[in-house]
């Protein structure tokens, strides 16, 4: 079994944010989540590098593109380790493997006689790169998102027949009603096509900062589909060695809903077109809000990643972003909010748990524990619970996945109230009580914290580490499937006093 799932890649002219963190938190939990059922997982992120919004920013700066590329690629690959992210690899498009990659398809996509030439004229917003249709358009002749003027553009250009493909979209929708999630934006894709499919184009003539059309040098392809392509150059050369024929189709490209369209319309028409085998499942997640806006470099309404993860460590980021916005819709996001989560959830449900139990059983054990049955209640409640979270995980329902299992963190405190060890300490005659009640507590805890790993993979770690069971397979996930023989003592995993 492979699985491989992709990021957006990220426009280098502005710099990281909490925007971009999102997505690829999010990739890297599935990732995670599918190397601890042991398949061959490859997780792909970068950045996208021509195009005009990047010319333009060079420009302002009075530096090159290719500086101001090298200057924040560097940025972005520096936030996936400080994220605890753990991709694969991470694709530049100015690599020039990839580039050699989109000539050799786009290329075969005008041998197979879905190009030709012709001249566009239409309402172009230059910060999205794309031409803007009549009905998109919003409060007078402004870019939707940017909220900026958009300009009138004609060009002679190369087209990309995206209208031959019509009915083969609508097939492919009808087909297969899981190739876009959530529903909304699968039905969203779905209108789009039905409204009736114009050819778009495929070259730039006036830009220079892109991949050079094979077929005539005064041309650069087109930025998003050079950007598209990422996702399936990648894999000829990620790793020395060409792992397409063992890695493609992709398994889910996960993105914004800001660029839908692109992915669940051109993207597949363009495989059809080049005969490339489509990916199985596109998500698209929604936005990060601030005071009701989408959080953008441009609008200047940011939270820092780089701040909190300094403060409050990545774990605690990747899980405040994964537990907040339910993962598929918009979702607000606040300092506040982050910090009455980091408290009551991190530091109280989990962190307590953690280093009560644990100092109960070295407390009254020695850190000891001995063998024997599990508390039959605690069993009743975990049964199946591996199971569904990985139902959610196939279908991209983090924050899903996530509540499953918090429901049984929150259970373990309950159960730790109910049997109050410190009552059966007291108590030589309610010895073997005790002994299950421990025993139980922290095969519970163990259970939670390998499905927790993705999420929180260093605390997790720590956790496991603490407990003596280092073992992060899934299968491994199931109460009484290990066993914890001896604890050590553990520090705060989330400190409140920060
Ligand atoms: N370069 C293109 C993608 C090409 S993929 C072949 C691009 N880059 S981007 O840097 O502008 O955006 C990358 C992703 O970040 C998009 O999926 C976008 O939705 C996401 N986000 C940017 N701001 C966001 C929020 N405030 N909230 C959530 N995600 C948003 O588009």
């Amino acid at each position: 079994m492979s699985f491989y799932v992709t990021t957006p890649i990220y426009y280098v002219n502005a710099a990281p944010h909490l925007g971009h963190a999102y997505t690829t938190i999010a990739a890297d939990v599935m990732a995670r989540h599918h190397r601890q059922r042991g398949e061959t997982v490859f997780f792909l992120t970068g950045t996208d590098e021509h195009g005009e919004p990047v010319a333009d920013a060079a420009h302002a700066l009075g530096v090159e593109p290719q500086e101001l590329a090298d200057r924040n690629a560097e940025r972005f690959k520096a936030l996936a380790p400080q994220l605890g992210v753990s991709n694969d690899f991470f694709i530049r498009t100015t690599d020039p493997q990839h580039e050699a990659v989109v000539q050799e398809v786009l290329s075969r996509v005008r041998e197979n006689g879905f190009v030709y030439e012709g001249t566009y004229e239409g309402s172009y917003c230059p910060r999205c790169a794309d031409f803007k249709a009549e009905n998109e358009i919003a409060d007078g002749n402004r870019c939707p998102i940017h909220h900026i003027e958009l300009t009138r553009e004609q060009e002679e250009n190369y087209f990309f027949k995206l209208s031959a493909f019509q009915e083969r979209l609508e097939a492919l929708y009808a087909e297969r009603e899981d190739f876009v999630a959530p529903r909304s934006r699968y039905n969203e894709a779905l209108s789009f096509i039905r409204s009736g499919l114009r050819d778009v184009p495929l070259t730039r003539h006036k830009l220079t900062w892109g991949v050079q059309v094979p077929w005539d040098a005064e041309h650069v392809f087109y930025v998003w589909f050079d950007a598209l392509l990422n996702y399936y150059s990648a894999l000829s050369y990620a790793e020395g060695s060409d792992r397409t024929a063992e890695l493609w189709p992709a398994s889910y490209h996960l993105i914004g809903k800001d660029i839908l369209r692109f992915h669940t319309i051109y993207w597949p028409a363009l495989l059809m077109a080049a005969g490339i085998e489509l990916p199985e499942h596109i998500f698209v997640h929604g936005f990060l809000l601030m005071d009701g806006e989408k959080m953008s470099k441009s609008l200047g309404n940011v939270l820092d990643p780089f701040a909190v993860i300094e403060r409050f460590g990545a774990d605690a980021l990747r899980f405040y972003l994964m537990r907040e916005v339910p993962f598929g819709q918009d979702g607000s996001v606040s300092t506040a909010s982050f910090e009455l989560r980091y408290e009551s959830e991190l530091a109280n449900d989990l962190g307590n748990l953690a280093s009560r139990s644990i100092g109960m059983v070295n407390r009254y054990r020695d850190g000891a524990l001995s063998p024997g049955e599990l508390d039959a209640g605690l069993q009743a409640d975990f049964a199946g619970l591996r199971e569904r979270v990985e139902g959610h995980i196939d279908r991209a329902e983090l924050h899903l996945a996530l509540e499953e299992i918090w429901q049984r963190v929150r259970g373990l405190n309950r159960y730790v109230e109910e049997q109050s060890p410190w009552v059966l300490a007291k108590d030589e005659a309610r010895a073997q009580e005790l002994d299950r009640v421990l025993r139980s507590l922290a095969e519970g805890i163990r259970v939670v914290t390998v499905l927790l790993w993705p999420y929180l993979p260093s605390s997790a770690e720590r956790l496991l580490e603490a407990l003596g069971a280092s073992e992060l397979a899934l299968r491994s996930a199931e109460l009484g499937a290990g066993s914890i023989a001896q604890v050590s003592a553990i520090e705060s995993l989330f400190p409140k006093d920060l």
